[in-house]
């Protein structure tokens, strides 16, 4: 039985690999989840994409799980928060509702010569002071751009205002909001700076940008807050007011309560995303972070945040079960990495997308190093969930190079967080404790937190701050000389990765 005196709202949380629906209830716990995985398409080396009408349909289907897990009508929903896969871009036909392609996915390398090309002589940094972002195949803008460029006769129907561009979060929004029959077309201001169209300053749309990058002003969303209502929900969540919207990075930090300058957090998705609050004004990165909205909460001031992205980390483990086929499934790893002690001198680096933080080259590919005949599959388990602690290592050393604050402790969250040892290993590393919340479920927990704020379920931030409770923690136990010398190792194996992709 459902507690009548209760508000719930729900979330959505659109993923790399899959969509998941949580409702929570007023404390910020979880009343039912329901997820389900989608295909991940890779028509050549180095290119990703998603059908965007199977995410949809997706969406509805775990929304309809959820709601018959709660026992709950969606007449009893106070509100819906989006929190999405960001980067992740998708053209579709505004008469007709379709995708006029697949969406490319935030790690598809396709445009990485064409980022070269817009760089020109000023190279990566070009649109740096602007939108916080190097010129990297990683952002929405350049995707947009190669589609206007190779679907044929598109860029005739965008500049005639019929196609419109969104991430995930106004894919969904337009979708859930009626579609062809009304559905509103935007995006919130965390979703947009990650376009690299986005001025940080303004908040809105830089038509230098746009013009640089030929892509038509018609085709863009209006740029929203993370918090406010956008619009009304059809369907089978009739009624609803769908309310949030953050990329699931800014939705963690948000859902971690992290509202206080000189707070962070590192989800471990599909990769993982170091990010800290900077507070109302953008923080320029000289150690090869990015810059990027945190929140922006209705009316109030936007909250920036600086961070330190990672393509694979989550990937890694998938691609050593599907695609070398040593485990059967993900949790497996742990046991198969606990058989050993060590990584037996293997480091992996996973640069399946290039690396991203804090070296952003398009030029990386993947390497194993240290082989011998020693090695076997459980020491190459090691060296897998090894690569996620050392590349967090790398941009918590690149966060204390441009901020000069020290990270004491690190707040964690994401699908890992499971793995005992990796957390250990990551504590280890770092040479600080690593903590994990009660509710790990910190993505969906923000997008909801924003959707409950916006329609009044609660009341301000001391609120959900209350809410935070630490489950976990691991504290580290690595000699420093051993931590040293491995990193050292690491380093090495990274410089080995660069080069490959010419
Ligand atoms: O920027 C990419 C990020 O938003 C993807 O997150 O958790 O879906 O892998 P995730």
């Amino acid at each position: 039985m459902t507690d009548t005196s209760q508000k719930y709202v729900a979330a959505i949380d659109q993923g790399t690999t899959s969509s998941r629906c949580i409702i929570f209830d007023q404390d910020g716990a979880i009343v039912a989840v329901d997820q389900r995985e989608h295909r991940q398409i890779f028509p050549r080396p180095g290119w990703v994409e998603h059908d965007a009408t199977e995410i949809w349909s997706k969406v509805q289907a775990v929304v309809a799980g959820a709601l018959a897990k709660a026992g709950l009508r969606a007449a009893q929903l106070s509100a819906l928060g989006i929190t999405n896969q960001r980067e992740t871009t998708v053209l579709w036909d505004r008469a007709t509702g379709k995708p006029v392609h697949n969406a490319i996915v935030w790690q598809d390398t396709r445009t990485a010569a064409l980022c070269t090309e817009l760089g020109g002589t000023d190279g990566q940094d070009r649109f740096r002071e602007t939108t916080g972002l190097p010129l990297a195949s990683y952002f929405s803008g350049p995707k947009a751009a190669w589609l206007l460029d190779h679907v044929p006769g598109l860029r005739g129907r965008a500049e005639r205002g019929e196609i419109a561009f969104g991430t995930i979060d106004s894919w969904l929004i337009w979708n859930l909001t009626g579609g062809t029959e009304g559905g509103v077309h935007v995006t919130d201001v965390t979703n947009a700076s990650r376009t690299m169209l986005m001025n940080l300053e303004t908040l809105q749309w830089d038509s230098s940008i746009l013009a640089a990058m030929n892509v038509p002003e018609a085709v863009l969303p209006e740029i929203r807050s993370s918090a406010e209502v956008y619009g009304t929900a059809v369907g089978q969540l009739e009624g609803v007011p769908v309310a949030s919207a953050l990329g699931d990075q800014q939705a963690a930090i948000f859902g971690q309560a992290c509202y206080d300058t000189g707070t962070a957090k590192n989800t471990y998705g599909t990769g993982s995303f170091l990010l800290l609050n900077t507070g109302s004004r953008p923080v320029p990165s000289k150690s090869g972070l990015i810059t990027t909205l945190g929140y922006k909460i209705g009316d109030s001031d936007p909250v920036y945040c600086l961070e330190g992205s990672i393509a694979i980390t989550g990937a890694l483990v998938q691609w050593f079960r599907d695609q070398l086929g040593i485990i059967r499934s993900a949790d497996e790893i742990e046991t198969l990495a606990a058989s050993v002690d060590d990584n037996g001198g293997a480091y992996i680096v996973p640069a399946f997308s290039g690396l991203y933080a804090p070296y952003w080259r398009a030029d990386a590919r993947g390497v194993i190093t240290g082989l011998t005949r020693y090695v076997t599959k459980a020491h190459l388990a090691r060296a897998v969930l090894e690569a996620t602690s050392w590349q967090t290592r790398e941009v918590v050393d690149a966060m204390y190079q441009d901020s000069g604050v020290p990270i004491t402790t690190l707040k964690v969250d994401g699908g890992m967080t499971a793995n005992q040892l990796l957390m250990q290993h990551q504590a280890d590393v770092l040479g600080v404790p690593v903590i994990r919340p009660k509710v790990s479920e910190t993505t969906c927990l923000g997008a909801a937190y924003a959707a409950g704020l916006a329609t009044g379920v609660w009341g301000g931030l001391d609120e959900l701050k209350a809410h935070w409770q630490r489950d976990v923690e691991w504290s580290p136990r690595m000699a420093a000389d051993v931590r040293e010398r491995e990193y050292d190792n690491w380093r090495r194996a990274v410089e080995r990765s660069f080069g490959w992709h010419k």
